[in-house]
């Protein structure tokens, strides 16, 4: 589901790996004047030494697998830093043809000089007979977006359309595009171009509610076009039979309170995943084209107690359902869906947390599914399964990645919260279990809008790892990890719940020997900062340092103000302040930036950017004057203190209206090497041993082997 909102980006991960060079010069400061420059001239040192080793740990893992490739009826297409590329699938060996490119699109005047731009290409869409490509692009540091649309017949290849702030868009014929566009983060029209009738473009749908967000998708088999108009509790959805000429849109099943479904599509009927039943926990229904509604919903599959689904794909005559298993690991559930009795179940590598489908294309062999799978410091592994066989087949080129699985331990715990409810972590660590009682531990945790926490490969972590950090993941409520209720019981009213979750499993975490408090901090995006700055005005001792990206910290402020960008669609999420007495009590008993009291905060790194219409600027300037206020007046209050190690509290705003972190490698790797050094200087860590010979030697390459 694609909506706007305090969460992670829904943009490929691959965005972030394209090494470019530098745009834009970041402004740092510190809020404490009598440390300005000091505040972040003590991590200088170790911030250069740690851009080059984040950096040496990006390349290496530069070129893992991932499905950004597109193949179709003769070429396959793919994506790189300057453009859009096609290799003739007959003429493999031929080189590639430049399909798009990027500096000539943007070319100012007669220049010839090659000049940077800041657009990076995001998705391709290949019409049918592969008549049209459709492109979107982004501009960096930016909500901008495009869409330009190629002409591939005979001939030179030339921009035919562009089209501005395309967010979601399909081909329903190889003339016909269907699009929606974003506005203010708001997504609420979808559109129709024909390139046949003067290239009109028409209005197909238009959404009145303010809180639903539409996108246009196509079902795996390439035979219906959806348009899924989601709000954060319900759905409808419209369907368009591609091949039917008179292209008549129909609805499935119009709008229900706390009614979600999506749509797929197997020979005339329809199968949903939906949450249709007593414990509104996703299962499978099947129901007939030419009467889909509600009232014929058959329901063919619903998870066993303690399973739960996260996706589901069709492929040739099977449902394969991603699920989580009670032990949070995931598994793969397949269903004849001529014989929906008969089923059977693949539990993945216990490692495995992340997992990704291959989107189908056209021309996609119609009868395997291809999937990578991955964790934060397990680079993707790509594997295939045949439905009808029950087979997983290994992919190629997973041989070479393979090495680290006997040095990384995925060990999985479980913490009671404060009423009983057990919340699971994952943690990786490369020492033995019972080593880590010293070792500095990072905890994740995110817990909003029903989505799980965020488990993709990172270099960064990776590099932790090796470095000989342990790595928490606390998957908290208000995530979506134990199905929707474990989202419904933590929103409104009951967003405290993530907090004393978030709180349990630190504690947890230590009480098992991993760690302590004074070597262990906590890092979080986005929403994900409401628990961890909850936790901070709680339990300030429990953790040393904190590093929030893009935080929301002030719930009460935004949510009070209905014209900020997505006050409105947030209220299913937080409540509505305004109107309601005790969503407002509620808000303002864990709102970090409301419950500041004189007291040792841990250090603290918020980066913020200073254009980001998701998270206001201000309520993070505030945020961090008053817990810079309250460290000082705590201070001044214990004459002893003197002699304590200050926190320090810094605040990093990065220009732009990024929201999910940089675009540009090189302004992405300072800002992760910033991150590294920060926690180095506050846990006062020992600098990495080559570092420290370094110093001394100063010939030494650092990226050299450990
Ligand atoms: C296309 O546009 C041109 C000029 O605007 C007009 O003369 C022509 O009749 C249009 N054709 C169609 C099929 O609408
Ligand atoms: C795997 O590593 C070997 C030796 O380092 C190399 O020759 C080979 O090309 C690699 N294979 C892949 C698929 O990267
Ligand atoms: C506030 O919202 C809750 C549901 O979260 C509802 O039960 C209650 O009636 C609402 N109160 C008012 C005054 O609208």
């Amino acid at each position: 589901m694609l909506t706007a909102s305090r969460g992670y980006p829904y943009t490929l991960l691959l965005l972030k790996l394209l090494p470019l060079k530098r745009v834009a010069v970041p402004r740092f400061y510190t809020l404490d004047n009598s440390s300005s420059t000091s505040g972040i001239e003590c991590y200088r040192d170790l911030q250069r030494y740690f851009n080059r080793r984040v950096r040496a740990a990006y390349l290496l893992y530069s070129a893992v697998p991932n499905f950004s490739r597109v193949c179709s009826l003769h070429h396959i297409y793919y994506i790189d830093t300057d453009g859009v590329y096609r290799i003739d699938k007959q003429n493999a060996d031929q080189s590639p043809d430049k399909v798009l490119d990027l500096q000539q699109l943007f070319k100012k005047g007669g220049s010839e000089q090659k000049q940077h731009v800041p657009w990076a290409v995001q998705r391709i869409r290949v019409s049918p007979q592969e008549k049209h490509l459709a492109v979107t692009l982004k501009k960096y540091q930016s909500e901008e977006q495009r869409c330009v649309i190629i002409s591939l017949g005979h001939g030179p290849l030339f921009p035919l359309v562009q089209l501005e702030k395309v967010i979601s868009f399909e081909w329903a014929t190889d003339d016909v595009l269907y699009y929606t566009t974003l506005n203010g983060l708001r997504s609420r029209i979808a559109f129709r171009l024909d390139l046949t009738k003067n290239r009109t473009i028409t209005s197909v749908f238009e959404e009145p509610k303010l809180d639903v967000f539409v996108e246009v998708a196509v079902t795996r088999d390439q035979k219906f076009l959806t348009i899924n108009s989601n709000s954060r509790s319900s759905s409808e959805v419209l369907v368009l039979d591609k091949e039917d000429q008179s292209q008549e849109i129909f609805l499935v099943q119009k709008r229900l309170p706390d009614l979600l479904y999506h749509v797929e599509h197997w020979k005339g009927s329809l199968i949903l995943l939906c949450n249709y039943g007593p414990e509104q926990e996703y299962q499978v229904v099947q129901t007939s084209l030419s009467k889909p509604s509600f009232d014929t919903w058959q329901p063919i599959y619903c998870p066993p107690s303690g399973f739960t689904i996260k996706d589901m794909e069709i492929i040739a005559d099977f449902c394969i359902l991603t699920t989580r298993t009670p032990s949070h690991r995931i598994g793969l559930s397949v269903m004849s869906l001529n014989h929906p009795d008969v089923l059977y179940t693949l539990e993945l590598p216990s490692w495995a947390c992340a997992f990704e489908a291959r989107k189908a294309s056209a021309q996609d062999k119609t009868n395997t599914l291809e999937f990578l799978i991955s964790s934060p410091v397990h680079p993707p592994l790509h594997f295939c399964l045949i439905p009808e066989k029950g087979l997983i087949l290994s992919a190629e080129g997973n041989q070479n990645s393979t090495d680290h699985l006997n040095t990384i331990t995925t060990t999985r715990l479980e913490a009671r919260s404060k009423d009983g409810t057990l919340v699971p972590i994952t943690l990786f660590h490369a020492a033995r279990l019972k080593a880590l009682d010293k070792v500095p531990l990072l905890v994740h945790v995110y817990g909003s809008y029903g989505r799980d926490l965020s488990m993709e490969f990172s270099p960064k972590k990776r590099l932790l790892l090796q470095l000989g950090w342990a790595l928490a993941y606390c998957h908290v409520r208000g995530g979506g990890e134990r199905g929707l209720s474990w989202h419904r019981q933590a929103r409104r009213e009951g967003k405290l719940k993530s907090v004393e979750d978030l709180v349990a499993c630190v504690q947890h975490l230590f009480s098992s020997g991993v760690s302590s408090s004074t070597v262990t901090a906590l890092t979080a995006s986005s929403a994900g900062a409401i628990p961890v700055g909850a936790l901070c005005n709680l339990h300030p001792h429990l953790i040393q340092a904190v590093t929030l990206q893009a935080p929301f910290l002030d719930v009460l402020g935004t949510m009070m103000d209905s014209s900020l960008p997505l006050t409105i669609e947030d209220r299913e999420e937080w409540g509505d302040p305004v109107e309601n007495t005790s969503h407002r009590l509620a808000i303002s008993s864990y709102c970090p930036l409301h419950n500041i009291t004189p007291q040792r905060y841990p250090s603290m790194l918020l980066t913020a950017y200073s254009a980001d219409s998701r998270v206001p600027l201000r309520g993070i300037q505030n945020y961090a004057e008053k817990i810079q206020k309250a460290i000082n007046s705590h201070l001044s209050l214990i004459p002893e203190s003197g002699c304590e190690h200050k926190p320090n509290v810094v605040l990093n705003i990065q220009p732009g209206e990024n929201h999910n972190g940089q675009e540009d490698f090189d302004l992405m790797v300072k800002e992760d090497a910033l991150e590294l050094a920060f926690l180095y200087t506050e846990l006062r860590l020992d600098l990495p041993t080559h570092l420290r010979r370094k110093r001394r030697y100063s010939n030494v390459n650092p990226t050299s082997k450990e």
